[in-house]
C-alpha cells in the first residue's frame, strides 16, 4: 500500500491523465531517514516539484515522514506527497535521488561505508531503473563517489543521467567559510571543492573570486585582511573536518546537504544550465579516466550534461589526481 495524498483528491498528477490534466513534475527520494526526509521537506519548501515519493525498507518510518510532510502542505508551494516500501511509489519520476544506506557513524569515514553500500545499489538500481527508465538519478548516499561508480555498472544508464551531489555541499562549506572569514555575503563568493567528497577533496583557489575579484588577491575589506595562505589552509582544513563535528555533535548531516541536493534537482527540472561542483565519470578530462569525482559541469534538464574546463594550478592537478588515484584505489579494493 502507498501513503498517498493529494490537495484536491485528484490522484497521480504526474501524467496528463483521462482529463486531459497537464503533466507535473515527480521527485523520487529513496531512503526516509535524516538526508531524505530532510531533503522531502527542503525539496516541497521550495516547490522545487508537484509530486514527492519517499520509498524506504522501513515502513513505519517512511509512513510516519508522509503524515508528517503532509499535514505541512496547506503552508507550502501546492505539492502531493506520497510514500511506500515498494519501489512502484517512485514510477514515473523525473529525478530520482538516493540517499538510502547505512550514516556515518562517529570517527568512521565515508569510505568505511563503502562496503554494505556497493550491495545495497547492487539490490536496488535495477528495480529503480525498472520504474523510472527516464528519471535524471542524484546519488547522494556515501561514499559518493564510489556509490556513483557502482551504480553506473549496476544501471547500465549513461554517466549524463546518473551522478552524484559530489562536493555541491562541500563547496557551500567553503563559501560560507570565505564569506565569513571576508566579512562578505556568501553569495559574492564563487569558490569550487573538487575531487572526492571526502577527505582528499582539494578546494580551487586558483579560479576562485570574490565580487569578481580573484580570491588569491583579495586586498581584505572593513579592516580585515587578505586570505593568506594560513587562512586557506585552516579554511581547506575545517570544509574537511565540519562534517565530522556534525556527526559527532547530533548524529547525521541534513540541512545543507538537503539544501544542496534541492539545489541539484531544480537545475535539473527547471533545465536551469547551473554550473554545479557533480560527481561524475571522468573519461579523460584532465587526464583523468574511469572514476568518479567532483568538478564543476553543466547541469539541465539532461542532467549532468558537460564539464567546464577549469583552469587548475599545478598544485590543484597534482591534488586532483591523488584524490582519483584514492578513490580508483578503493572502487578496486571492491571489486568495481
Ligand atoms: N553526499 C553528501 O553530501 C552526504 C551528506 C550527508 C549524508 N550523506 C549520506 O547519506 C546517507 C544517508 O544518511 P542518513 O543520515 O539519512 O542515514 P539514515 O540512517 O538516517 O537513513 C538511511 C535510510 O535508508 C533506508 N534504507 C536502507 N536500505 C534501504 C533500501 N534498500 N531501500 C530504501 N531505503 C533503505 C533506511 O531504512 C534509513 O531510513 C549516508 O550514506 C550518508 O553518509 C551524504
Amino acid at each position: 500500500m502507498t501513503t498517498s495524498t493529494s490537495p484536491q483528491g485528484t490522484g497521480d498528477t504526474t501524467a496528463a491523465g483521462p482529463g486531459g490534466g497537464a503533466r507535473t513534475t515527480k521527485l523520487a527520494i529513496v531512503g526516509a531517514g535524516a538526508v531524505g526526509s530532510t531533503l522531502a521537506y527542503a525539496a516541497l519548501m521550495r516547490g522545487a516539484a508537484r509530486t514527492v515519493a519517499l520509498l524506504d525498507v522501513n515502513r513505519a518510518k517512511v509512513d510516519a515522514e508522509v503524515l508528517d510532510l503532509q499535514h505541512g502542505i496547506q503552508f507550502m508551494p501546492m505539492a502531493r506527497v506520497e510514500g511506500s516500501d515498494d519501489v512502484a511509489v517512485c514510477a514515473g519520476a523525473d529525478v530520482v535521488v538516493v540517499t538510502a544506506g547505512a550514516k556515518q557513524k562517529p570517527g568512521q569515514t565515508r569510505l568505511d561505508l563503502a562496503e554494505g553500500t556497493i550491495g545495497l545499489m547492487r539490490r536496488i538500481l535495477p528495480g529503480l531503473v525498472e520504474v523510472a527508465p527516464d528519471a535524471v538519478y542524484v546519488m547522494v548516499t556515501n561514499p559518493v563517489d564510489i556509490v556513483t561508480y557502482a551504480a553506473l555498472t549496476f544501471s547500465g544508464l549513461p554517466p549524463t543521467q546518473l551522478f552524484g551531489s559530489g562536493t555541491v555541499l562541500d563547496s557551500s562549506r567553503l563559501r560560507f567559510l570565505v564569506a565569513q572569514h571576508c566579512g562578505v555575503a556568501v553569495q559574492n563568493v564563487h569558490a569550487y571543492i573538487a575531487g572526492e567528497h571526502g577527505d582528499s577533496e582539494i578546494p580551487l583557489w586558483s579560479s576562485a573570486t570574490i565580487g569578481g575579484v580573484p580570491l588569491l588577491e583579495w586586498p581584505g575589506l572593513g579592516g580585515r585582511g587578505p586570505l593568506t595562505a594560513e587562512a586557506r589552509g585552516d579554511i581547506a582544513r575545517e570544509v574537511v573536518q565540519s562534517a565530522y563535528r556534525i556527526i559527532e555533535g547530533k548524529g547525521a548531516t541534513n540541512y545543507a546537504v538537503a539544501l544542496a541536493g534541492t539545489r541539484i534537482i531544480e537545475a535539473v527540472l527547471a533545465d536551469e544550465h547551473r554550473i554545479l561542483p557533480v560527481s561524475t565519470l571522468l573519461d579523460g578530462a584532465y587526464g583523468l579516466h574511469d572514476v568518479c569525482l567532483s568538478l564543476p559541469t553543466l547541469v539541465d534538464r539532461r542532467g549532468a550534461a558537460e564539464r567546464v574546463e577549469v583552469p587548475l594550478a599545478d598544485d590543484e592537478l597534482a591534488g586532483l589526481r591523488a584524490s582519483a588515484e584514492s578513490l580508483r584505489a578503493v572502487a578496486r579494493r571492491f571489486g568495481l
